[in-house]
């Protein structure tokens, strides 16, 4: 039973940064990651779509006997959470509530930002979690959705994504943040740039890294890791092309992407 793989989702390559926390967090165990690429973005999206898909992508990694479900996307996790969980017997994990207990517990000035695509930040799912850990706290929402598009071109590190970084983050400084939650998928990447705006002080919250630590806490709780002492396997699968998901996908997170295939899961 322990040794069947974690399932892990997203609307594209973005959900790469939280499985590479999670090869990194739980070495031993067997993972399997859906990109549902022929219909990112999902972060424009209405919330019955979102939570169309999601059943769609949760249904493909259910038919690989996954003993958990990762719903990397933020976007996903801020509309589809409570649906996939009903619908399947297995823990299903999302990324707002760790994210968002991770920077209730992080601020000293109680003045957090939220960056993420325009459904999760409308959705306000991360203030809505920052708030049961915080109930005073004030959050600050900012959509940025052209920094998915410099991530995926390689950018993060240009003169175009500064410019682009200070339009969207100058505001949340006049807020006086102290604390900034990378709500996507595509955003850990821009932390030197992030940091170059908004000063080196600020606490950034990474939810994939947050989320890879809470899927431990819950395997561990529900006696379901590995007993596997060697490194686990990744298999990757996605919905359109598979050579531009390993070449781009494996730029963004720097791994190598081996072998990935391509599936119909919109049946
Ligand atoms: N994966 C999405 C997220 O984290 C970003 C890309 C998209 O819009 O689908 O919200």
């Amino acid at each position: 039973m322990e040794n069947r793989p974690i399932g892990v989702f997203d609307s594209g390559i973005g959900g790469l940064t939280v499985l590479k926390e999670l090869s990194v967090i739980l070495p031993n165990e067997d993972l399997i990651y859906f990109g549902d690429t022929a219909r990112v973005p999902y972060g424009t999206r209405s919330k019955e779509t979102i939570i169309r898909y999601s059943l769609q992508c949760s249904e493909f990694l259910k038919s690989k006997d996954v003993k958990m479900i990762v719903i990397a996307c933020n976007t996903a996790s801020a509309f589809a959470l409570d649906e996939v969980r009903d619908a399947f017997d297995i823990p299903v994990v999302g990324v707002i509530r760790p994210g968002g207990e991770a920077a209730a517990k992080a601020t000293e000035c109680g003045t957090i930002g939220v960056i993420g695509t325009e459904g999760t930040i409308n959705s306000r799912s991360y203030e809505i979690e920052i708030r049961k850990n915080l109930p005073e706290a004030k959050v600050i929402g900012q959509p940025c959705p052209l920094f998915v598009q410099l991530v995926e071109e390689g950018w993060a590190d240009t003169d175009v994504t500064e410019l682009v970084a200070k339009k969207y983050l100058l505001d949340m400084k006049d807020h006086e943040i102290d604390t900034l939650v990378l709500g996507c998928t595509h955003y850990p990447p821009l932390r030197y740039m992030i940091r170059k705006v908004l000063g080196d002080e600020i606490n950034l919250i990474n939810p994939a890294l947050e989320t890879a630590v809470e899927v431990k806490k819950i395997l561990e709780e529900k006696n379901l890791l590995t007993e596997r002492n060697s490194f686990g396997e990744i298999s990757y699968y996605v919905s359109d092309s598979p050579e531009k998901f390993r070449r781009i996908g494996g730029n963004l997170v720097q791994m190598n992407i081996k072998d990935p295939k391509k599936v119909d899961v919109d049946i």
